[in-house]
């Protein structure tokens, strides 16, 4: 949540910020804003909404001259409304000193107590670091006031400041992710990003700042140096080049990222499973091993471990468990240096997910992580990990990420069960009879369903076994793209509450596999169409009780990833009609990083 990108070097820094801006937005979209050391003061510009279409004209309307130091940010509201004042940076009383920051200040209301006097204009936590830095730093030098400031905050937070006066920039992490980018051997250009997809345009050569540690620069083109809080002991750090093809991040011709993604899953789901075999059964391996192995994961990443839960049952009559990653601490008493856990997340920066991670670590317990971006905090908090290759995901909507995990967990059953190559093929199979199913005309047959759900004010979505988790997951995508209140059930569970729900019309989606549930299934199928029901049937065969069909092909175990997909295309298309922009939902943003 929020992004944060800043820059130093011989490059127009507003210029270079706002590009790198745009690359965060989904981390949130409410408003943003640009500061920039200009002379011996700082210049900035903020406003709502969204930095997309925000060209650098209009930024230079409001920061005229060149400036080689900047910050920005594109804020997810935590504390204070969506205003232009809430909007970051922030500046001290003097204007000389700005901060962006991402995460909460915990005890900011205690914290401003202590700064009578100071002048405040927004509704922010933030807004009480700048005035501690200004408080501070009538005492000692910025970058050490910066330090003092950031002892005394509690909870997760990563703030970067700058100063005027001495045109020093100081980045400071502490729970919540930035990571470094330095162009050529650690001198001339710097960049601080919330990720690594920030600045990868500009530089792939990043120096890893861990968790209570900051990194300061005086702006002259020296290499940044890197101290422990606590100690303010200096740090040595690597350079390291990071090899990762990320895939376009662009839109290429479609209107959104949203669609965009979908159809690349034409690619990604061969992608995915293109993973070296020796990995894939040491990983195996350890899931057959370990004492207890737990699947962790938030929102759809969470499906996808349920899901995984049920593809390990049925494929390698192994259980392993699934817990959503909030919850995880409450597992902790079953936790022991031979349990496993496999986090799974696509942004690999998820708050709760860490914080379950640190769980697993206090208990001794291995972590080997499954991930899609390269570089993140996820992947340096565990022992190992595996990518599932989908490329840059920037719609907040998960799809193309979602079928990858789907794909490699399938494999990953399939390598536990001893039969690797079987699941290869069945998986190659199921990529192939993707790209057959991403066509115009099926495009165009879940449009027209579209049409007729659109004004719906609720949809219910029903699946049993391996797709009861698709149920749900499908559940999130209408909620999150369409603001329609879906909600995704067993079909079992059905005759035990919500047929209440059931009247005259009301759409129910019904995954139908191919399955020894499909009996069962037509039968909840039965029952919810003698209420009046309204059923689309998502399935390889059509059925009477079918209102409307979205074919799927029969893909056996892999059904998980194909039934999904028509879900993806009609909340997109739904989401047009209702007027709203799917990249972009409501209240979300697609990199949690606070709890
Ligand atoms: C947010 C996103 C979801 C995503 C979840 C977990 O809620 O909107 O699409 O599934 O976070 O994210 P992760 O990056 O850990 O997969």
């Amino acid at each position: 949540m929020c992004g944060i990108i800043a820059y130093t070097g011989n490059k127009d820094a507003v210029t270079v910020v706002l590009e790198c801006l745009k690359k965060l937005e989904y981390r949130g979209y409410d408003s943003w804003g640009i500061a920039a050391v200009t002379g011996d003061s700082i210049s900035q510009v903020k406003r709502v909404g969204k930095i997309g279409e925000v060209g650098i004209s209009q930024v230079k309307e409001a920061i005229k001259s060149e400036n080689h130091t900047a910050i920005a940010h594109t804020r997810w509201a935590t504390h204070g409304g969506v205003t232009q004042q809430n909007a970051h940076p922030h500046l001290d009383c003097t204007g000389t000193i700005a901060v962006v920051h991402n995460g909460i200040v915990d005890n900011h209301d205690e914290l401003k107590g202590g700064l009578a006097g100071h002048r405040f204009i927004s509704q922010t936590d933030t807004e009480i670091i700048p005035h501690l830095i200004e408080t501070l730093a009538k005492r000692m030098e910025f970058g050490r006031a910066a330090v003092e400031a950031a002892k005394m905050l509690n909870g997760r937070s990563a703030f970067v400041a700058i100063d005027s006066k001495s045109g020093m920039l100081i980045a400071v992490r502490k729970g919540s992710p930035l990571i470094v980018g330095v162009n050529g051997a650690g001198a001339g250009e710097f960049f601080v990003g919330s990720d690594v997809m920030a600045f990868l345009d500009y530089t792939n050569k990043v120096m890893y700042l861990d968790d209570g540690e900051c990194v300061v620069t005086d702006g002259s083109g020296t290499a940044p140096k890197f101290f422990a809080l606590d100690t303010g002991k200096e740090l040595q750090k690597r350079v390291v080049d990071i090899h990762w093809h990320r895939g376009s991040a662009e839109k290429e011709g479609y209107d959104h990222f949203f669609i965009k993604e979908i159809m690349e899953q034409k690619h990604t789901i061969a992608a995915a499973i293109n993973q070296d075999d020796d990995k894939i059964m040491a990983v195996a391996d350890a899931i057959r091993n370990a004492f207890g192995t737990f699947l962790v994961g938030c929102g759809t990443a969470g499906k996808v471990c349920m899901t995984g839960e049920y593809l390990f049952s049925r494929i390698a009559n192994k259980h392993i468990n699934s817990v959503i990653a909030s919850e995880f601490a409450n597992y902790q008493h079953y936790l022991t240096p031979r349990t496993l856990m496999i986090p799974i997340s696509q942004s690999g920066e998820t708050a709760d997910v860490l914080e379950a991670i640190e769980v697993a670590k206090s208990k001794n317990s291995r972590v080997i992580s499954l991930l899609n971006v390269f570089g993140s905090t996820m992947m340096r908090a565990s022992d190992d990990f595996f990518m599932v290759n989908a490329g840059a995901e920037m719609a907040v909507v998960s799809t193309k990420a979602t079928t990858a995990q789907l794909a490699v967990l399938t494999l990953l059953a399939y390598a536990a069960a001893g039969e690797l190559q079987e699941g290869k093929f069945l998986l190659m199979n199921t990529a192939g009879s993707v790209n057959d199913m991403l066509n115009p005309r099926y495009e165009e047959h879940i449009r027209n369903l579209a049409v007729s759900l659109a004004g719906k004010k609720d949809i219910l979505i029903i699946g049993r076994g391996l797709n009861y988790p698709i149920a749900l997951e499908a559940a999130i995508k209408l909620q999150e793209a369409c603001c329609i209140p879906a909600q995704g059930f067993a079909g079992g569970e059905l005759k035990h509450g919500p047929l209440a729900l059931v009247e005259e019309g009301t759409p129910c989606i019904a995954i139908v596999a191919n399955d020894e549930t499909k009996n069962d299934m037509l039968g909840s199928v039965m029952e919810v169409k003698a209420r009046g029901g309204y059923i689309i049937g998502i399935s390889p065969q059509s059925h009477s009780s079918f209102d409307y069909w979205l074919k799927v092909p029969d893909a056996g175990n892999a059904s998980p990833i194909v039934n999904i997909i028509p879900v993806q295309i009609l909340a997109y298309h739904i989401a047009i009609l209702r007027g709203l922009n799917p990249d972009y939902p409501r209240n979300l943003a697609k990199s949690v990083t606070v709890k």
